[in-house]
Protein backbone atom coordinates (compact mmCIF):
# COMPACT_ATOMS: atom_id res chain seq x y z
CA UNK A 1 0.00 0.00 0.00
CA UNK A 2 1.28 3.25 -0.78
CA UNK A 3 1.13 5.03 2.49
CA UNK A 4 2.34 1.48 4.31
CA UNK A 5 5.45 3.03 6.11
CA UNK A 6 2.75 5.66 7.88
CA UNK A 7 -0.13 3.70 8.72
CA UNK A 8 -1.98 7.01 10.31
CA UNK A 9 -5.38 6.23 10.83
CA UNK A 10 -6.21 9.61 8.84
CA UNK A 11 -3.94 8.82 5.90
CA UNK A 12 -4.71 5.23 5.15
CA UNK A 13 -4.97 5.20 0.83
CA UNK A 14 -8.36 5.24 -0.29
CA UNK A 15 -10.25 6.91 3.02
CA UNK A 16 -12.31 10.04 2.39
CA UNK A 17 -10.74 12.51 5.19
CA UNK A 18 -13.97 14.43 6.26
CA UNK A 19 -13.18 17.81 6.71
CA UNK A 20 -15.42 20.18 8.30
CA UNK A 21 -16.02 23.26 5.67
CA UNK A 22 -16.14 25.93 9.02
CA UNK A 23 -16.17 26.17 12.39
CA UNK A 24 -17.21 29.01 14.73
CA UNK A 25 -13.61 30.27 16.41
CA UNK A 26 -15.79 31.83 19.31
CA UNK A 27 -17.22 28.20 20.44
CA UNK A 28 -15.38 27.54 23.80
CA UNK A 29 -13.34 24.88 22.39
CA UNK A 30 -11.42 26.93 20.08
CA UNK A 31 -11.27 29.87 23.02
CA UNK A 32 -7.67 28.59 25.03
CA UNK A 33 -4.90 29.99 23.28
CA UNK A 34 -2.67 26.85 21.79
CA UNK A 35 0.76 26.31 23.91
CA UNK A 36 3.67 26.91 20.83
CA UNK A 37 5.49 24.32 19.78
CA UNK A 38 9.51 23.46 21.13
CA UNK A 39 10.98 25.38 18.15
CA UNK A 40 13.72 23.50 18.37
CA UNK A 41 12.05 20.13 17.42
CA UNK A 42 9.93 21.61 14.95
CA UNK A 43 12.66 23.26 12.88
CA UNK A 44 16.14 22.53 11.49
CA UNK A 45 17.24 26.06 12.53
CA UNK A 46 14.58 28.11 14.87
CA UNK A 47 16.88 31.13 14.56
CA UNK A 48 15.96 31.62 10.84
CA UNK A 49 13.26 34.42 9.67
CA UNK A 50 9.62 33.37 9.93
CA UNK A 51 6.78 33.81 7.70
CA UNK A 52 3.47 32.64 9.31
CA UNK A 53 0.55 32.25 7.37
CA UNK A 54 -2.83 32.78 9.13
CA UNK A 55 -5.72 30.49 8.05
CA UNK A 56 -2.88 28.55 6.27
CA UNK A 57 -6.40 26.16 4.67
CA UNK A 58 -4.48 23.04 2.68
CA UNK A 59 -1.18 24.82 3.40
CA UNK A 60 -0.40 23.67 -0.09
CA UNK A 61 0.94 27.69 -0.17
CA UNK A 62 3.36 27.17 2.21
CA UNK A 63 4.88 23.70 1.16
CA UNK A 64 5.21 25.21 -2.06
CA UNK A 65 7.66 28.26 -0.57
CA UNK A 66 9.05 25.31 1.95
CA UNK A 67 10.85 23.66 -1.28
CA UNK A 68 10.84 26.39 -3.97
CA UNK A 69 11.51 29.53 -2.24
CA UNK A 70 15.34 30.25 -1.85
CA UNK A 71 14.69 32.35 1.15
CA UNK A 72 16.48 30.95 3.90
CA UNK A 73 13.26 30.71 6.06
CA UNK A 74 11.38 29.03 8.39
CA UNK A 75 7.11 28.78 7.32
CA UNK A 76 4.71 28.55 10.08
CA UNK A 77 0.90 27.92 9.31
CA UNK A 78 -1.89 28.22 11.88
CA UNK A 79 -5.28 26.69 10.88
CA UNK A 80 -8.13 26.00 13.25
CA UNK A 81 -9.56 22.97 11.27
CA UNK A 82 -7.65 20.21 13.13
CA UNK A 83 -8.08 17.58 10.22
CA UNK A 84 -6.36 19.82 7.86
CA UNK A 85 -3.52 20.36 10.18
CA UNK A 86 -2.86 16.74 10.72
CA UNK A 87 -3.08 16.13 7.03
CA UNK A 88 -0.70 19.03 5.79
CA UNK A 89 1.34 17.88 8.63
CA UNK A 90 1.48 14.22 7.04
CA UNK A 91 2.68 15.71 4.07
CA UNK A 92 5.74 17.56 5.73
CA UNK A 93 6.83 14.70 7.19
CA UNK A 94 6.64 12.24 3.97
CA UNK A 95 8.53 15.43 2.28
CA UNK A 96 10.92 15.05 4.61
CA UNK A 97 10.97 19.46 5.35
CA UNK A 98 12.33 20.81 8.19
CA UNK A 99 11.49 24.73 7.49
CA UNK A 100 8.10 24.37 7.57
CA UNK A 101 5.08 23.78 10.72
CA UNK A 102 1.47 23.40 10.57
CA UNK A 103 -0.69 23.58 13.88
CA UNK A 104 -3.95 23.56 15.04
CA UNK A 105 -4.05 27.23 16.59
CA UNK A 106 -7.35 29.76 16.49
CA UNK A 107 -4.86 32.32 15.13
CA UNK A 108 -6.98 35.05 16.83
CA UNK A 109 -6.62 33.95 20.81
CA UNK A 110 -3.02 32.17 20.05
CA UNK A 111 -0.56 34.48 17.68
CA UNK A 112 0.57 36.34 20.59
CA UNK A 113 1.46 33.30 22.84
CA UNK A 114 2.99 31.41 19.88
CA UNK A 115 4.79 34.15 17.52
CA UNK A 116 6.14 35.84 20.89
CA UNK A 117 8.29 32.48 21.76
CA UNK A 118 9.97 32.01 18.64
CA UNK A 119 13.80 32.65 19.12
CA UNK A 120 14.11 34.22 15.37
CA UNK A 121 13.06 37.55 13.80
CA UNK A 122 9.31 37.79 12.23
CA UNK A 123 9.82 38.63 8.72
CA UNK A 124 6.29 37.99 7.16
CA UNK A 125 2.74 37.53 8.21
CA UNK A 126 0.16 37.09 5.68
CA UNK A 127 -3.31 36.77 5.95
CA UNK A 128 -5.07 35.33 2.63
CA UNK A 129 -8.46 35.41 2.04
CA UNK A 130 -10.20 34.86 5.32
CA UNK A 131 -13.53 33.50 5.68
CA UNK A 132 -15.59 36.61 5.24
CA UNK A 133 -18.10 35.78 7.71
CA UNK A 134 -20.71 38.31 5.79
CA UNK A 135 -23.29 39.11 8.42
CA UNK A 136 -22.80 41.92 10.23
CA UNK A 137 -23.42 39.93 13.79
CA UNK A 138 -20.63 37.42 12.53
CA UNK A 139 -17.88 39.79 11.79
CA UNK A 140 -16.39 39.24 15.43
CA UNK A 141 -15.74 35.51 14.05
CA UNK A 142 -13.14 37.29 11.36
CA UNK A 143 -9.55 35.96 12.05
CA UNK A 144 -8.35 39.43 11.86
CA UNK A 145 -9.25 40.99 15.23
CA UNK A 146 -7.89 44.37 16.83
CA UNK A 147 -6.18 42.20 19.33
CA UNK A 148 -4.38 39.95 16.41
CA UNK A 149 -3.55 43.06 14.54
CA UNK A 150 -1.77 44.29 17.56
CA UNK A 151 0.43 41.51 18.06
CA UNK A 152 1.42 40.93 14.57
CA UNK A 153 2.59 44.38 14.44
CA UNK A 154 3.92 43.98 17.37
CA UNK A 155 5.79 40.94 16.90
CA UNK A 156 7.37 41.74 13.72
CA UNK A 157 10.86 42.76 13.12
CA UNK A 158 12.08 45.55 12.00
CA UNK A 159 11.89 45.85 8.29
CA UNK A 160 9.16 43.04 8.38
CA UNK A 161 6.22 42.60 6.35
CA UNK A 162 2.14 42.07 6.28
CA UNK A 163 0.91 40.64 3.32
CA UNK A 164 -3.65 40.46 3.12
CA UNK A 165 -5.37 39.58 0.39
CA UNK A 166 -9.29 38.76 0.33
CA UNK A 167 -11.63 38.21 -2.72
CA UNK A 168 -14.53 39.76 -0.85
CA UNK A 169 -13.71 44.11 -0.91
CA UNK A 170 -15.63 44.74 2.28
CA UNK A 171 -13.24 41.90 3.96
CA UNK A 172 -10.20 43.49 2.57
CA UNK A 173 -11.22 46.75 3.69
CA UNK A 174 -11.83 45.99 6.88
CA UNK A 175 -8.61 44.47 7.43
CA UNK A 176 -7.06 47.14 5.86
CA UNK A 177 -8.44 49.75 8.14
CA UNK A 178 -6.80 47.88 10.97
CA UNK A 179 -3.35 48.38 9.44
CA UNK A 180 -3.54 51.72 7.73
CA UNK A 181 -4.67 52.80 10.98
CA UNK A 182 -0.97 52.39 12.57
CA UNK A 183 0.99 54.01 9.79
CA UNK A 184 3.11 55.60 12.34
CA UNK A 185 4.99 51.93 12.51
CA UNK A 186 3.32 50.38 9.34
CA UNK A 187 4.61 51.62 5.98
CA UNK A 188 1.87 50.69 3.01
CA UNK A 189 3.93 49.17 -0.28
CA UNK A 190 2.48 50.76 -3.12
CA UNK A 191 5.13 49.73 -5.64
CA UNK A 192 6.82 45.98 -5.04
CA UNK A 193 8.97 46.53 -7.87
CA UNK A 194 8.40 48.49 -11.51
CA UNK A 195 5.98 45.60 -12.53
CA UNK A 196 4.19 45.11 -9.34
CA UNK A 197 2.41 48.46 -8.39
CA UNK A 198 -1.09 49.58 -6.85
CA UNK A 199 -4.43 50.66 -8.51
CA UNK A 200 -5.42 53.94 -8.10
CA UNK A 201 -7.49 52.97 -4.66
CA UNK A 202 -4.38 51.46 -3.45
CA UNK A 203 -4.67 47.36 -3.98
CA UNK A 204 -2.11 45.48 -5.26
CA UNK A 205 -2.72 44.63 -9.25
CA UNK A 206 -1.29 41.32 -8.52
CA UNK A 207 0.29 38.51 -6.16
CA UNK A 208 3.53 39.56 -5.03
CA UNK A 209 4.26 35.54 -3.78
CA UNK A 210 4.89 33.91 -6.82
CA UNK A 211 2.14 31.60 -6.29
CA UNK A 212 -1.42 31.39 -5.74
CA UNK A 213 -3.49 30.06 -2.43
CA UNK A 214 -6.17 27.99 -3.23
CA UNK A 215 -9.52 30.26 -2.68
CA UNK A 216 -7.45 32.98 -4.43
CA UNK A 217 -6.85 30.61 -7.71
CA UNK A 218 -10.63 29.11 -7.21
CA UNK A 219 -12.11 33.05 -7.04
CA UNK A 220 -9.95 34.09 -9.75
CA UNK A 221 -11.40 30.87 -12.00
CA UNK A 222 -14.32 32.67 -11.12
CA UNK A 223 -13.73 35.70 -12.25
CA UNK A 224 -13.50 37.69 -8.96
CA UNK A 225 -10.91 40.23 -8.27
CA UNK A 226 -8.73 39.61 -5.63
CA UNK A 227 -7.96 42.95 -2.95
CA UNK A 228 -4.40 42.95 -2.02
CA UNK A 229 -2.10 45.47 0.42
CA UNK A 230 0.94 45.02 2.04
CA UNK A 231 2.86 46.34 4.31
CA UNK A 232 6.19 47.05 6.07
CA UNK A 233 7.41 47.68 9.32
CA UNK A 234 9.18 50.95 9.99
CA UNK A 235 9.74 51.88 13.55
CA UNK A 236 9.50 49.80 16.60
CA UNK A 237 6.44 50.05 18.78
CA UNK A 238 6.81 49.76 22.89
CA UNK A 239 2.79 48.56 24.47
C1 LIG B 1 -11.29 30.66 3.03
S1 LIG B 1 -10.04 29.68 3.75
C2 LIG B 1 -8.58 30.29 2.94
C3 LIG B 1 -7.44 29.34 3.08
C4 LIG B 1 -6.14 29.83 2.42
N1 LIG B 1 -5.59 30.96 3.13
C5 LIG B 1 -6.38 30.15 0.97
O1 LIG B 1 -6.32 31.35 0.62
O2 LIG B 1 -6.63 29.22 0.20
C6 LIG B 1 -9.85 30.37 5.38
C7 LIG B 1 -9.11 29.44 6.31
O3 LIG B 1 -8.92 30.07 7.57
C8 LIG B 1 -9.19 29.13 8.61
N2 LIG B 1 -9.56 29.89 9.81
C9 LIG B 1 -10.71 30.56 10.04
N3 LIG B 1 -10.69 31.16 11.23
C10 LIG B 1 -9.48 30.89 11.79
C11 LIG B 1 -8.84 31.21 13.01
N4 LIG B 1 -9.47 31.97 13.93
N5 LIG B 1 -7.59 30.74 13.23
C12 LIG B 1 -6.96 29.97 12.31
N6 LIG B 1 -7.50 29.62 11.15
C13 LIG B 1 -8.74 30.08 10.87
C14 LIG B 1 -10.31 28.29 8.05
O4 LIG B 1 -10.45 27.05 8.70
C15 LIG B 1 -9.88 28.15 6.59
O5 LIG B 1 -9.04 27.06 6.39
Amino acid sequence: MFYQSHPSSIMQRGQHLRIRQHVNPLSSSFSEPTEPPEWKEVFEDPMLPLMVDIGCGSGRFLIWHAKNSGERRNYLGLEIRQKLVDRTQFWVNELGLRNVYFMFANATVSFERIVSTYPGPLSLVSILCPDPHFKKRHHKRRVLQPSLADSIIKNLSLGGQVLIQSDVLEVAADMRERFDACSDVLEHIDCVDKDLQCDKEGWLLDNPMEIRTEREIHAELEGAIIYRRMYQKTRDVYY
